[in-house]
């Protein structure tokens, strides 16, 4: 297996935000942090270039986790601890010697993103909404939702996401918190394949457009199927507001490196029912 690992840097991020706020003509709702993080991925892939003699099994990336994020609490839920890529650790820019050849999908693993940290937020208040019940976080990155709903109560957590290394990460953070789900990288968007779930859970998912119609299906079948589907989201691009009910509403402190502010308004919202 070879894989590919692209550079990011700071510099090329704000040039990447820069160039996406141009287009956007709200910078409010644009999805600018999360645009930004893969274009300057896929932009400098081949600036950083290197080979792996085998390939990166869950071991390997769990050392790679652990060596470049810090064990850091969400602002918008302390009560969790997960390996996030700290400012002072630029997880982007380590040497070619030490990550090998590799071709990873931009690491969203490494941030707790806004409307996952809404989500969370609005589970541990809310436990009522999953005790007992199984749970897919769809999307999982970090696993911050999947490990709410667990630590509220949730008989069974599935946390789906496509990126392998998100999974790993979803490991060491469900561990780190004592707590365990079951994961997935099936592309559950390609077969429709949330059904049988009592709630989907959905954080940040709304900032690409092929992405955010695949979802917005899921979404519906989920609710035909009697789902209760939740939705955490600062409004992104592609985010359907007027498909949605909110029911909860926080301001996430974020980083002006990611997100081009300090604070992002970020709600929840329940799909296909009243709020309540
Ligand atoms: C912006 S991050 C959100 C992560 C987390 N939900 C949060 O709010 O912190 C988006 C995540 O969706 C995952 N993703 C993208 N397409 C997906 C798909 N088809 N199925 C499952 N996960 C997917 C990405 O790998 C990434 O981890």
């Amino acid at each position: 297996m070879r894989l590919v690992v692209a550079r990011f840097t700071h510099a090329a991020a704000l040039a990447a935000r820069t160039s996406a706020a141009s287009r956007c003509g709200n910078r409010e709702l644009c999805c600018l942090s999360v645009a930004a993080v893969r274009r300057v991925w896929s932009r400098s892939r081949i600036s950083w270039q290197m080979r792996m003699k085998n390939p990166p099994g869950g071991a390997s990336w769990a050392a790679f986790i652990r060596a470049n994020t810090e064990l850091l609490p969400p602002p918008l839920a302390p009560e969790i601890r997960l390996h996030l890529a700290a400012e002072s650790l630029p997880i982007w820019q380590k040497t070619e010697d030490e990550l090998g050849e590799i071709n990873v999908p931009p690491p969203y693993w490494a941030f707790a993103w806004a409307g996952g940290q809404a989500l969370a937020r609005y589970i541990l208040d809310t436990p009522s909404l999953v005790v007992g019940k199984t749970v897919l976080d769809l999307g999982a990155g970090s696993g911050l939702q999947a490990i709410a709903a667990v630590k509220a109560g949730a008989a069974r957590v599935l946390a789906a996401d496509i990126d392998q290394i998100a999974l790993v990460a979803c490991g060491l953070n469900a561990a780190a918190n004592g707590t365990a789900f079951e994961v997935t990288a099936k592309d559950l968007l390609a077969g429709n394949m949330a059904d049988g779930f009592d709630v989907v859970l959905v954080g940040d998912l709304f900032y690409e457009r092929q992405l955010a119609e695949r979802v917005l299906a899921l979404v519906d079948r989920a609710v035909d199927a009697g789902s209760d589907v939740l939705i955490g989201d600062p409004q992104r691009n592609y985010f359907p507001k007027d498909r949605f009910t909110e029911v909860a509403r926080y301001e996430v402190p974020v980083t002006r490196e990611l997100e081009d502010a300090l604070i992002k308004r970020t709600a929840v919202w329940r799909a296909g029912r009243a709020s309540g």
